[in-house]
Parts: C-alpha cells; structure tokens; sequence
C-alpha cells in the first residue's frame, strides 16, 4: 500500500512537472497608435527585449505599433475584455475613466523636468492609482514632450487661430483649450490626423516634435508655431485582472522590466524632441515659427481661464500640485 501511495506520489510530482514544464507563456499584448520610432515605439521594444531577455520561457510580449490592433478611443475597453493587456494611452484619453487625469491644462508645465517632479512627487504617484475602480492599473508613466501648433496659415497670436479647425484628442480640457482662441475643436483619432490635413478637412492640430515628424504631419502643415503650450504623457496602463492573475515573481519582473524600458523611453523622448524638431527644419516642408515673448503671453492670457474652468473636474489642490512643480 505504502509503496502504491509512493509511487503515485512520484507519478504526480512528474506529472506536474511535465504540466508546468509544458505552460503556455502568458501573453502580453502592448497596443499603441505610434511610429516605432517614437518614445512610446520604442520603449515598448525595449520592453518585448527585456522580458524575452530575462523571462521569455514564462512571458511573451507582442507589440503592435501605429494603431493596427485598437485605436487610442478602444484599447482601454479591449483592455478589460483581455484583448489587450498593455497599452500607453496619452493622459488626455482616460476622461472616460478619470477626470483627475485632465492635467493636459494649458501652460500647466513650463518644461519636461517639470512634469517629471510631479509625476514623482506625491500627487502624481497617486494618480497612478485613480483608475483602479474602473479596473485599470496604471504601472507608470512615459514621456512624449511639449505640444507646438501646426495649421495651414502662420499662427503668432491667439487671433490667428480665430475659425480655425483643429484636430484633438477625445479630451474636454482640450477641446475648451481651443475655444479659448476661438477655433474650432474636432476630436479625431491620431490614425486619421495625416489624412484630415493633407485633404484640408481641418486647418491644424497639435502635438509634440516626435509625433509631427513619424507622422508626416510637417509635410502637410506649411507651419508650426513653436508654442510648447502643452504637454503630451502618457500612462501605461493594463487590467487589474492581468496584473493580479500573475503570480507575485512574474509580476515583479514584468514591472522591473517595464520601469527600465520607462527609463530608456524618457531618455529617447529628450532626445526627440531636439532632433525631430531639426529634421523638420532641415526639410524645408515647414516653417517653424518663433513667438516672440509679448506674442507667448497672448497665448497665455487667452489660454490659462482653461483651468478655472476645470478646477472643479480635476481638483485645484492637484492643479496647485502640479503648477507647484514649476518651481
Ligand atoms: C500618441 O502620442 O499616443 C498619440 C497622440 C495623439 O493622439 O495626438
């Protein structure tokens, strides 16, 4: 009996074995609406690397670049569905999930650095937590860099923009943003930017140095006022179900590998920004426009009543937090 009981014991110690020997890696699904040579493109590559690197025998990632698997307006929905399990969504596209993540305000940040002390400080670690009701996770943040305005006609003063129409992204705070100049706000998905300007279907839009040059966006837009108005983040997100599927070693190590490709992506975004900008000097396609000082602060005054406005959305004590970083 006793070596009955033994036997099956090794039996099903071997069949265990074989079982996890014999798992199926756990499959991560990283969607964007990017280049690959971007920030954002090429933090999620280094991320693919770094997990099949260190833990390819448990876990898979699979990146699909430039909306071919969810456009920015679907992923988080497919998210919860399992369809996808990774994805970095600009922070001006949770407002379905969190209005506390509307800091796309107007001249909130005066530089990069900026936004990087906040994202560190208190307030910004917290918000990493502000989508959990809704079943989100956020793991982190990523930086693409500061807005400029690029439009059809040469835009020095808020007057210029007056009727324009201008692509934006699904955000309200945006959308206010531009009916503060008197434009026209049409919220669009980025896969369809390139086409709406190259046909004229709209007069502008905005984004960073990085996005107006993989996107071609220089090539369709005669000129692009350097306005830094604005900042492009975003958060990388995946679904509390995932996440707390894992067992706490895979989990870790899919974090140390994300916060390292983090890392690398904020590096290859300083970088962006100085050299796409040069790229797209250096083509001639369009003019780049300088404001003067008196000009900027036009902007500005016209702008900044944005965020009394969503003061009560976002909470003025996170607003103050933010603009706190400034200093
Ligand atoms: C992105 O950088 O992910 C897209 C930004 C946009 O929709 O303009």
């Amino acid at each position: 009996m006793k070596k009955a009981l033994i036997a099956l014991a090794v039996a099903g110690s071997f069949a265990m074995t074989s079982v996890t020997a014999l798992a199926a890696p756990i499959t991560i699904k990283f969607s964007h609406v990017v280049a690959e040579n971007t920030p954002k493109g090429q933090m999620a590559n280094k991320f693919k690397d770094l997990i099949a690197e260190r833990m390819g025998d448990k876990v898979v990632v699979e990146v699909f670049p430039n909306s071919q698997l969810f456009g920015d307006n679907k992923v988080l929905e497919a998210m919860l569905l399992g369809d996808v399990q990774i994805a970095a969504p600009s922070l001006s596209k949770f407002k379905k999930y969190t209005k506390a993540l509307q800091v796309d305000l107007p001249f909130l940040f005066k530089d990069m650095a900026a936004v990087e002390r906040f994202q560190k400080s208190d307030a910004g670690v917290k918000l990493l937590t502000s989508l959990e009701s809704k079943g989100l996770v956020g793991l982190g943040y990523l930086h693409n860099g500061l807005k400029q305005l690029s439009a059809s006609k040469p835009l020095r003063t808020p007057a210029d923009a007056s009727k324009l129409k201008f692509r934006i992204m699904s955000s309200d705070v945006l959308a206010a943003q531009f009916e503060a100049v008197e434009a026209v706000p049409l919220k669009k998905p980025f896969s369809e930017v390139f086409t709406l300007l190259q046909t004229r279907a709209i007069d502008g839009q905005e984004n960073t140095w990085s996005n107006i040059f993989s996107k071609k966006f220089f090539e369709v837009q005669p000129y692009i006022t350097e306005s830094n108005h604005g900042v492009l983040d975003y958060m990388v997100v995946t679904s509390a179900e995932f996440w707390n599927g894992m067992d706490a070693d895979t989990r870790n190590g899919v974090q140390q590998a994300l916060n390292e490709a983090l890392v690398f992506g904020n590096e290859i975004a300083a970088q962006k920004a100085v050299e796409d900008r040069q790229k797209i000097i250096d083509s001639g396609r369009s003019e780049v426009l300088s404001l003067s000082d008196a000009e900027r602060a036009q902007w500005v005054e016209a702008m900044k009543p944005v965020w009394k406005q969503f003061e009560g959305d976002i909470g003025a004590d996170l607003i103050e937090a933010a603009a706190a970083s400034n200093m």
